[in-house]
């Protein structure tokens, strides 16, 4: 079975080719250096970029490949959440590939696929905890099968990413500057008591970072001589020509208060889940934050400390990209799901229907 997966929900638009669980081929273009000149995503600028490139990129697969067009089963797209004008791109896309074809169309819950991509570089085993750490979603989910996800757990406020990108731009660094606070954090020690880990007073497994931002807010505005003099001086902090200890320490702790948090929360879920006698067999972490060192040193020792596999996909993997999708799609048509051409895009925020065309299951 042939699948073709097509991602344009946010700043990347990518088209991959997945067979029978394996990755045959991919490309991806990303807006990230458009978008990083307005300090974040403009949603109207992002649709345009993917209109503009999803037909080339197509065909660039398909020449890399030498698959022929008839040759393709199903047609996986994300259908959500993300961007609504992007995602609409993408959606509209396959729907061309499959109309008057008898190829299947399938929209994937990008969210999920996120989490199973791993599945193709490993076997996932189930049921696994899934954290989700994206630039627009921080989730705990009980995974049971490609079509059983239960959320058990979500962010109140900002996203882990989002809170990254938000003090790197508190600090005057580019967009996304995530990585960088993650490399400078690498060069220092945290203080683990610099900052309060957000939101543990409780017993849910909800997050809550605005908090955390507000704090590193007045932190930075407190000690602005840490700030970049200007966007285009990032290269300084890493060529040994700028003192960056005070910054390194800072980043650190920082790094240290989320991934401290995400490891309470995480083990929370594992706890909740033996009390109330459902299995867990591994830990997931997926998603753009699942790129930083102290998450993923931190999620290592959760996994280990439970005895559970523990699945991290690669870093191409961690960020968005179409591999997933095609794999995600793939698995959902060999449980018999498809949808029709009435196929809808869904914005963040809504929630995403279980309206698919016809089940076996
Ligand atoms: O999953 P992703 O590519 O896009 C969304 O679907 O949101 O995640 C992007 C996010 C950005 O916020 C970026 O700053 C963050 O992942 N990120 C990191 C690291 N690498 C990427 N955050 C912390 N440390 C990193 N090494
Ligand atoms: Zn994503």
């Amino acid at each position: 079975m042939l699948t073709l997966g097509i991602e344009s929900s946010c700043d990347e638009t990518a088209f991959a080719l997945v067979q029978d669980g394996k990755l045959l081929d991919s490309v991806i273009s990303t807006q990230i250096d458009i978008h990083a000149l307005f300090g974040g995503v403009v949603p109207e600028i992002a649709s345009r970029e993917h209109y503009r490139l999803i037909g080339h990129l197509y065909d660039s697969l398909l020449a890399k490949t030498g698959i022929d067009a008839e040759q393709i089963d199903n047609v996986a797209v994300s259908r959500g959440p993300g961007l609504l004008g992007s995602l609409l791109v993408g959606v509209g896309f396959a729907k061309g590939l499959v109309a008057g074809t008898t190829k299947k169309l399938i929209g994937v819950n990008h969210l999920h696929a996120h989490l199973l991509a791993a599945g193709l570089e490993q076997d996932i085993e189930f049921p696994a905890l899934g954290l989700l750490v994206s630039g627009g979603h921080t989730q705990i989910f009980l995974i049971r099968a490609a079509d059983d996800f239960v959320e058990l757990g979500k962010t109140l406020d900002d996203a882990a990413g989002e809170a990254f990108d938000k003090v790197a731009k508190m600090l005057n660094m580019p967009y996304p500057g995530g990585k960088y606070i993650d490399q400078l954090g690498k060069l220092a020690e945290p203080d683990t008591k610099r900052f309060t880990r957000p939101y543990l007073d409780n017993t849910n497994l909800n997050f809550s970072f605005s908090g955390l931002k507000t704090a590193l807010n007045l932190y930075i505005e407190a000690h602005s001589h840490l700030k970049l003099p200007s966007l285009n001086d990032v290269g300084e902090l890493f060529n040994g020509n700028r003192d960056v200890a005070e910054l390194a320490e800072l980043c650190a702790s920082f790094n240290f208060t989320v991934a401290d948090t995400l490891r309470v929360k995480m083990q929370r879920a594992i706890t909740q889940r033996k009390e109330v006698g459902d299995a867990v067999n591994s830990i997931i972490v997926a998603g753009g934050v699942a790129a930083n060192s102290m998450i993923r040193e931190t999620m290592a020792e959760v996994a280990e400390k439970n005895k559970l596999t523990f699945t991290l996909p690669s870093f191409a993997l961690c960020t968005d990209n179409a591999s997933m999708v095609a794999y995600m799609g793939e698995q959902l048509v060999a449980k018999g799901y498809s949808h029709g051409l009435d196929l809808d895009a869904i914005p963040r925020g809504r929630k995403i229907p279980q309206d698919y065309l016809h089940s076996l299951c």
